[in-house]
C-alpha cells in the first residue's frame, strides 16, 4: 500500500533525466521551436470548427469574450506548467509533476488520463484531416470513395457502409515516421506548417476586418434565451451562461500549448525556454482566436452559421460576403489541413513522451523507452502509438472523442495547479526558472476555472471519465504496481548538475 502514495524524489528524476548518451532522447529544441510547437499543438479543430458552433449554439458575438474567459483559464494552468517545467525538465508532464507531489497512484490516473488528450485527440484530428483531405482531392476530381474514408458504423443517406478510414491512417503513419526520424526535423516541419497556418489567419483576419457589419456585434452580449441545436440539445443563449457554456466549447481550442513541456527533456535550455514555449504560444494563440472569432462573428450573422452547418462556416462566411475572396475560401480549407495535421504532430509527440517516462518509472513496459541508436527518438513507443491511433482512426467514427479531450485536459491541469502549490510547501529550496506570481492564488484560481469546465462538461463525460480511469487501475493493478521501480537507487549524478539553489 505504501508504494501506492510514494513521491518520487525529485533529486532521482533529474539524475534520471540528465542521463546523456545513446539511451536518452536528444537536446534539440530552443525557444523559437518550442513556441512553434506550442502553436502547432494548438491552432486547429477548435479554432476552424468549434468558434461557429459557439456562435450559432451558445454566444453570438460574445464568442469573443469566451475565448478571453477560455483563455484565462489556460493562463492560470499555463503559468503552473512554466512553473514546473523550469523545475523538473523531464518529458512525462503532468504525470511526472504529479509523481513527485502526489505519489505513484495519482501519477498512474494522470498518465492514464493523458491518454485521452494526446492519443485519442490524434485520432480525432487524423479523422478531420480526412475529410479536408478528400475535399481539396475533390478540387482535382480526386476524391476518394465514402467507404475508405469512413468507419464501418457510419453510413451515407443511401444506405452505403464505410470500411476504413485510409487517409486517417496515412497521414498517422507519414507523421509517425517523420517523428521516428528526428524531434528536430519533426521541429522544422512543424515550423512550416505554423508559418503557413498562421500567414492565413491573418489573412483572413486582415481581409475580413472590412467587411465586418457593425450590426453582427450590437449587441455584443445577446439576450439571454435558449438555442435547441438540429440534434435536439437545448443550450443556454446569450447573457452570461451563453459565454461560459461557449467557453467550455472553446476551450478545446487551447489545447496544445501543454504539450510543449513533454519536450523538456529535449529542450537545450529547459530552465528558460520552457516557460517562454508554453506562455509564449498560449498568449500569440489567444490574440490570435480573439481577433479570428471579432472578423468571424462581425461577417456573418448568427443565422448564417445556425444554417450553413458549423464545418463550412468560414468558408461560407467568405462566399456569401466577401466577394471576390473565394480563394481565400480555398487557403482557409489548405490552413486547416495544416492545423490539423501538426496538431497531430505534436499530440503523437506529447504521447510518446509520456510513456517515455512512465516506462523509465517501470509502470509501463520497458518498449516504449527504447530509443532508436542513431535517431535517439522512442521508435517503438511510436510505432505502437501508431498501431493504437490508427486502428481508432480507421474503425471508430469521431463524435464523443472532443468531449473526451476536454475533461481529461482539465483534469490534468487541475493536479498540475496542485502540484505548484504542494511543491511551494514541501520544497521551497528548488531551483525554478520561472516562478508562477502569487502562487496559491494561481492555483485556487486554476483549480476552480478547471474544475467549473469540467462541471460544464456535463454527467455523461464524468462517466466516460471514471470507466476510463478504472480500466486504467485494472492495469496498474496487474502490471505496473509490480514492475514500478519507486525503490531502485537512483543513477549517478553528472557533474555540473545541480538542484539546489
Ligand atoms: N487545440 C487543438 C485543436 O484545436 C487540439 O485542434
Amino acid at each position: 500500500m505504501a508504494n501506492l502514495f510514494a513521491t518520487k524524489p525529485v533529486d532521482k528524476l533529474m539524475a534520471e533525466a540528465a542521463e546523456v548518451g545513446e539511451h536518452s532522447l536528444k537536446r534539440s529544441l530552443g525557444p523559437v521551436n518550442l513556441t512553434a510547437l506550442g502553436i502547432g499543438g494548438i491552432i486547429g479543430a477548435g479554432l476552424f470548427v468549434r468558434t461557429a458552433a459557439a456562435i450559432a449554439d451558445r454566444a453570438g458575438p460574445s464568442v469573443v469574450l469566451a475565448f478571453i474567459v477560455a483563455g484565462i483559464g489556460c493562463a492560470f494552468a499555463g503559468l503552473c506548467y512554466a512553473e514546473f517545467a523550469s523545475m523538473i525538465p523531464v518529458a512525462g508532464s503532468a504525470y511526472t509533476y504529479s509523481y513527485a507531489t502526489m505519489g505513484e497512484l495519482v501519477a498512474w490516473i494522470i498518465g492514464w488520463d493523458l491518454i485521452l488528450e494526446y492519443a485519442v485527440a490524434a485520432s480525432t484530428v487524423a479523422i478531420a484531416w480526412s475529410e479536408y483531405a478528400n475535399r481539396v482531392l475533390d478540387w482535382f476530381g480526386l476524391k476518394i470513395p465514402y467507404q475508405w474514408t469512413h468507419s464501418p458504423f457510419e453510413h451515407d443517406p443511401t444506405g452505403l457502409h464505410g470500411m476504413m478510414n485510409v487517409p486517417a491512417v496515412v497521414i498517422l503513419l507519414l507523421l509517425t515516421l517523420l517523428l521516428i526520424r528526428g524531434t528536430k526535423e519533426s521541429a522544422f516541419v512543424n515550423g512550416l506548417i505554423v508559418v503557413l497556418k498562421v500567414s492565413i489567419v491573418l489573412l483572413f483576419i486582415g481581409i475580413g476586418w472590412a467587411f465586418i457589419n457593425p450590426v453582427n456585434h450590437t449587441p455584443l452580449i445577446p439576450e439571454v434565451t435558449t438555442y435547441t441545436t438540429p440534434q435536439g440539445i437545448t443550450h443556454p443563449y446569450g447573457g452570461i451562461m451563453g459565454i461560459l457554456g461557449a467557453a467550455g466549447v472553446v476551450f478545446f481550442a487551447y489545447i496544445g500549448f501543454d504539450a510543449v513541456s513533454t519536450a523538456a527533456q529535449e529542450a537545450r535550455n529547459p530552465k528558460r525556454d520552457m516557460p517562454i514555449g508554453i506562455l509564449g504560444s498560449l498568449v500569440f494563440c489567444t490574440i490570435l482566436y480573439v481577433l479570428f472569432s471579432w472578423v468571424l462573428s462581425g461577417v456573418a450573422t448568427v443565422q448564417d452559421f445556425r444554417e450553413a452547418g458549423r464545418e463550412a462556416s468560414v468558408a461560407f462566411a467568405i462566399s456569401k460576403y466577401m466577394h471576390g475572396y473565394e480563394w481565400l475560401s480555398k487557403l482557409v480549407t489548405v490552413a486547416i489541413l495544416a492545423g490539423f495535421s501538426s496538431v497531430i504532430l505534436v499530440m503523437l509527440l506529447g504521447q510518446s513522451r509520456v510513456f517515455f517516462s512512465m516506462s523509465k518509472d517501470g509502470l509501463v513496459p520497458k518498449v516504449f523507452s527504447d530509443v532508436h541508436p542513431r535517431f535517439r527518438t522512442p521508435y517503438k513507443s511510436n510505432m505502437l502509438f501508431f498501431v493504437f491511433t490508427g486502428l481508432l482512426a480507421a474503425f471508430v467514427p469521431a463524435d464523443v472523442t472532443g468531449e473526451m479531450t476536454s475533461i481529461g485536459t482539465l483534469f490534468a491541469f487541475m493536479l498540475v495547479c496542485a502540484g505548484v502549490w504542494i511543491m511551494r510547501v514541501k520544497r521551497p529550496d528548488l531551483e525554478r526558472g520561472f516562478r508562477v506570481p502569487a502562487a496559491p492564488v494561481v492555483s485556487i484560481l486554476g483549480i476552480g476555472v478547471c474544475g467549473a469546465m469540467i462541471y460544464g462538461l456535463g454527467w455523461t463525460n464524468w462517466m466516460r471519465l471514471i470507466v476510463w480511469l478504472l480500466i486504467g487501475f485494472i492495469f496498474y493493478f496487474s502490471y505496473g504496481k509490480n514492475h514500478s521501480r519507486i525503490n531502485a537507487p537512483p543513477p549517478e549524478m553528472p557533474e555540473g548538475i545541480s538542484l539546489s539553489k
